[in-house]
């Protein structure tokens, strides 16, 4: 057996999968919300028989290599080495260890050793000098210059090239694309120049990219960031959270703050569940990933109207996502940063106190619009049901619908028809479902008896239940049908007819070009029954349909070819025949 087999034998990917998301075991399975799609109701399916997962809403599936290559947007050698350390298994092949660094890994090595370097740069070295005074006196302890790898880059155009091609042997080529410097007149030069650098760093403490800030108050481009490359994209990272991902973890709480310097001067002043956006709104990707640690996203962006606009935008996403959005309501200062700077302990006290966003949200138009005029009201109550739309939860939803009309004086029963007004005009005409290639009723149930049969607590005994029903009809057309009669010939053939049904054992052996259907029927959602005796009855009952459906195709087909042959000999033979199927069909 190969290494790769070997690892994905070794490995329980109950246990893997249940590291990210939060599993539950439904008969011998166990389900998710899918983690690659929004949903609320769970079609994330994984087997431990088969060692297999599946989402049945959003059609992504795999084993436990595909899991952290989607996951974890890891490459095939990366989860492969990320298995092995994990199983304790030593990769002995020359494929999986030396010469295969993936081109991600290569950039996350060269923008580790920048990080190291410019690290260097601010705390030890004279050019350093002018940033660290900076940066200290801007109330960044050397302590969390330590902890976040705060660095500086020189301002000659090649130091960090020098060191990365000369000390280190790294081609030009690698740097260009890890994005840490562009090509000039004469050679490459580097990207960050004379700037306060912050690491990015992801979740799993790859350095995927800098932003660097000049050391003047304000200039054009105060801060730059790396651009887009392999490994850093800015609507997928959020800055800080390989610190404060245990702190965010423990809070079950993400505080969304816009800047690097807001991160730093929170985890400083004891907030350290926080992580920071860089000045955009959240996006599907940063939520998804705020989500594996918290269930509630606090904004506390700038007290600007920049900061209420991607506020607004960032409510959506992260309602869709069925997390809970609050707010922290600064006591002072345009940002956290100078909040803390001027008042800690205020500060520190609203962090503990956010409010609900549709609350603030509330409040705010209230500030903003004239109350007691018809036009103020309606532009009021506009505005706040463009957000209570948003809002997933019924109770929440009345929640606030009440509170609106009680602040405005309005009616409740007007505000609900507004909102429902306000609903359809945002309706987009209904666009047609793609047509899915349809599918006969008979392979859905064939597809569902398959699936009652193999995660039943004993397939042996509820398998020759369905036999009885099933035998003197089936034929072998269909995937499922096929799949059925393999099955019945592997119990009837077993050799150990006292062990119980081994699915991994029975789906080795299949045809190739059945394991698709099986795994499906392995993974597919089932409702919950309240014992084995229960299912029993529903596999008798949908058997018995299908019986149905098979004779009736049967005696469909006999008595096209009856009419055919209108005045040929052998009718009657086809008459007797039609005979003895309706007679089973009324059985
Ligand atoms: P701000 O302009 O609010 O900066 O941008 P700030 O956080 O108050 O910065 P300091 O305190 O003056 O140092 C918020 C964030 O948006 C990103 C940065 O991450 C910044 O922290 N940003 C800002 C950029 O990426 N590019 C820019 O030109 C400006
Ligand atoms: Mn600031």
């Amino acid at each position: 057996m190969d290494q790769v087999s070997q690892i994905r034998d070794k490995v329980d990917i109950v246990s893997l999968i249940s590291e990210f998301i939060p599993l539950k075991k439904a008969g011998r399975n166990f389900k998710a919300n899918c983690p690659f799609h929004g949903e609320k109701t769970p079609s994330f399916v994984v087997s431990p028989e088969r060692q297999i997962w599946h989402c049945f809403g959003c059609g992504l599936g795999g084993d436990c290599y595909t899991f952290l290559m989607e996951y974890e947007k890891m490459e095939f050698p990366e989860a492969l080495r990320a298995l092995a350390k994990q199983t304790g298994i030593t990769l002995v092949s020359e494929r999986a260890t030396a010469g295969t660094t993936s081109k991600k890994e290569l950039l996350y090595e060269i923008n580790s050793f920048a990080k190291e370097y410019y690290h260097y740069v601010l705390t030890k070295l004279p050019v350093g000098k002018q940033a660290l005074e900076y940066v200290l006196n801007r109330g960044i302890t050397l302590q969390l210059i330590e902890t976040f790898k705060i660095g500086f880059s020189p301002s000659t155009d090649q130091s960090l090239v020098n060191y990365l091609t000369k000390k280190k042997n790294y081609k030009k080529e690698d740097i260009l694309d890890a994005g840490l410097a562009f090509v000039g007149r004469s050679g490459l030069v580097d990207f960050f120049r004379g700037r306060l650098m912050f690491p990015l760093i992801d979740h799993r403490d790859n350095v995927v990219g800098f932003s660097g800030r000049v050391l003047e108050a304000d200039a054009p481009s105060k801060y730059i960031n790396t651009r887009e490359t392999l490994v850093y994209h800015k609507g997928e990272h959020v800055f800080g959270l390989n610190i404060t991902k245990e702190a965010i973890r423990r809070e079950k709480q993400a505080i969304v703050v816009e800047g690097e310097f807001d991160v730093l001067s929170c985890f400083g002043a004891g907030v350290g569940n926080v992580v920071a956006v860089k000045g955009t709104a959240l996006t599907d990707s940063h939520v998804s990933l705020l989500h594996r640690y918290a269930q509630k996203i606090t904004f506390c962006f700038d007290d600007d109207k920049a900061g209420q606009e991607a506020i607004k935008r960032s409510l959506v996403v992260v309602e869709k996502k069925g997390l809970t959005p609050t707010v922290i309501v600064l006591p002072n200062g345009k940002d956290p940063d100078e909040a803390i700077k001027t008042e800690p302990g205020l500060f520190k006290k609203a962090a503990k106190e956010d409010v609900g966003i549709y609350d603030y949200l509330l409040a705010k138009l209230i500030d903003t619009n004239d109350v007691d005029s018809a036009e103020g009201k309606r532009s009021l109550v506009d505005e706040f049901l463009s957000f209570v739309a948003l809002i997933q939860n019924e109770i929440v939803k009345e929640h606030y619908l009440r509170k609106l009309s009680s602040e405005v004086g309005i009616s409740y029963e007007s505000i609900a028809k507004e909102l429902q007004r306000f609903v359809q005009r945002q309706t987009a005409p209904v666009q047609s479902e793609p047509i899915k290639k349809k599918r006969v009723r008979e392979e859905m149930l064939e597809e569902y008896v398959l699936a009652l049969i193999v995660q039943s607590n004993d397939p042996k005994k509820t398998v020759q239940s369905v036999v009885k029903i099933l035998s003197d009809s089936m034929s072998r057309e269909r995937a499922y049908q096929k799949i059925l009669l393999h099955l019945i010939e592997h119990i009837e053939t077993s050799t150990h007819q006292e062990e119980p049904f081994d699915g991994k054992e029975f789906g080795d052996k299949l045809p190739s070009e059945l394991v698709t259907h099986f795994n499906t029927s392995v993974l597919f959602p089932l409702p919950q029954f309240e014992s084995q005796d229960d299912l029993l009855a529903e596999v008798n009952k949908k058997a018995g349909e299908l019986r149905k459906l098979y004779l009736q195709k049967k005696i469909k087909e006999l008595s096209e070819e009856i009419h055919k042959k209108e005045d040929s000999e052998d009718i009657s033979d086809l008459r007797k025949k039609y005979t003895q199927l309706a007679r089973q069909l009324e059985q």
